[in-house]
């Protein structure tokens, strides 16, 4: 028969891999939390709409990128390619503002993209997800990417590279649109078909584009932090300035306009090299329109996502990353079998990993066997040691043996492992 294999770019966490994203999901809850965030569960399915009017129209991510079904009831539902959308709309449907003036919140868990998978780019993919909403103050966005960085270089990531820019508002930004439209007059033939439809509706995806002749065409443009009102020119340079404050170096990269329509003013990356041509670990930036945009109220809004499956790939080997177990019985015969059946399963509830073989094989396969799951020890014994009442205890790694009474072994054995 044949096999039924994973969906072209979903992929299996196996378990060592899987060991990672927890370790690590544990680093950002703590962090994180004593930055204030508390973490909140919402769907992985939502009504399209809300990705269309969130992300954008004419993105890759909503023309092309979408998993988007009819129900049976004909309702039109899309498996989230982001979680900013949905935790608006969670913050909106649960009034959170009214609770309190600013809202931290960061949520954990699989998007879809409906991208060509390749090294670092998935269809099912997980991101860390961090949103604060009620401030606009330049010291927010300074402090959320400092809490991006710290995060990202104590989960063990090095020589990362941030780079930063500003969208402007909706005061500006049309302003460069339109400096962009006429830089790009003349110039058509030389885009991508999707680039030459989004000129007149949504000029600033050419700078998002990936085609080469794109990319060179729009390499001249203007650049668009030179059309920023005094107030957004006046918060980004405050920005600059906290960042520093915060000893974090960033590179201004005033091309970079993000895959996602809703960004305002702060807008940023961070790179490594570590990954080849899906170098982006993580992205964000400011959206203060969004959430009235969404019917919700006038509340400006900062975020970004860590992209998980890049993270893991970017962390140096680790040899601890090992499954590992505190005890293998090795027990001959069946009285012994029975004596370790109860003693492992007690053990367990101690929360000791522990372990036996079922089967009768010899001793030299059983320890073999223990070495296999890395346990930390071996309790030897047969029918001999169970007559004599003492087992035999060999450390794994340093092979020394002792004896222990069979009378009180499990107490015994968790002090033993206990001050390892
Ligand atoms: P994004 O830049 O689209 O932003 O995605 C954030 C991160 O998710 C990327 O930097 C990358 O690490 C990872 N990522 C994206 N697509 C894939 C993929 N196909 N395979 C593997 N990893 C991927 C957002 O999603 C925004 N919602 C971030 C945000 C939050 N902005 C404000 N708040």
């Amino acid at each position: 028969m044949d096999k039924i294999t994973a969906i072209r770019g979903f992929k299996d966490v196996l378990p060592e891999d899987a060991r990672l994203f927890w370790e690590v999901e544990s680093i950002a809850r703590k962090v994180f939390n004593a930055f204030g965030f508390r973490e909140i569960r919402v769907p992985i399915m939502e009504k399209t709409e809300l990705f269309k009017r969130s992300i954008g129209e004419t993105t890759d991510i909503v023309e092309k990128e979408m998993y988007t079904f009819a129900d049976r009831d004909n309702e039109h539902l899309t498996l989230r390619p982001e979680a900013t959308a949905s935790v608006i709309r969670a913050y909106i449907e649960h009034n959170m503002s009214s609770a309190e003036p600013i809202t931290k919140l960061f949520t954990i868990g699989p998007m879809f993209r409906r991208e060509r998978p390749q090294k670092g780019r998935f269809r099912q993919f997980n991101q860390i997800d961090v949103e604060l909403f009620g401030e606009d103050k330049p010291q927010f966005d300074a402090e959320i990417i400092f809490m991006l960085m710290h995060f990202l270089t104590g989960s063990g990531l090095k020589d990362l590279e941030l780079e930063i820019n500003s969208l402007g508002c909706s005061g500006c930004r049309p302003v460069f649109s339109r400096a962009v439209i006429d830089f790009l007059k003349g110039s058509e033939k030389s885009l991508c078909p999707d680039c030459q439809r989004r000129i007149n509706t949504n000029p600033l995806r050419v700078f998002d584009c990936k085609v080469e002749t794109c990319a060179s065409t729009i390499a001249n443009a203007p650049g668009i932090l030179d059309f920023l009102c005094s107030d957004c020119e006046d918060h980004f340079s405050k920005v600059k300035s906290f960042l520093s404050d915060l000893n974090i170096s960033f590179i201004i990269n005033p091309r970079m306009v993000r895959g996602l329509d809703y960004y305002t003013r702060t807008a940023f990356e961070v790179k490594t090299n570590a990954l080849g041509a899906q170098n982006a670990v993580a992205g964000g930036g400011r959206y203060n329109g969004l959430v009235s945009e969404l019917g919700g109220p006038e509340v400006p809004g900062i975020g970004f996502a860590v992209g998980f499956e890049r993270l893991i790939a970017c962390l140096p080997e680790d040899a601890n990353n090992k499954f590992r177990t505190d005890l293998f019985v090795a027990a001959l015969g069946a009285p012994a079998q029975k004596i370790a059946f109860g003693l492992i399963n007690r053990l367990r509830i101690a929360g000791m990993a522990a372990e036996m073989d079922h089967t009768d094989k010899s001793l030299k396969a059983q320890l073999k066997r223990a070495d296999k799951l890395n346990s930390s020890f071996a309790l030897i014994f047969g029918d001999k040691e169970i007559d004599e009442k003492q087992v035999v205890l060999r450390n794994m790694q340093t092979k020394d043996q002792q004896t222990i009474p069979l009378d009180g072994l499990q107490e015994s054995i968790i002090k033993i492992i206990k001050e390892r």
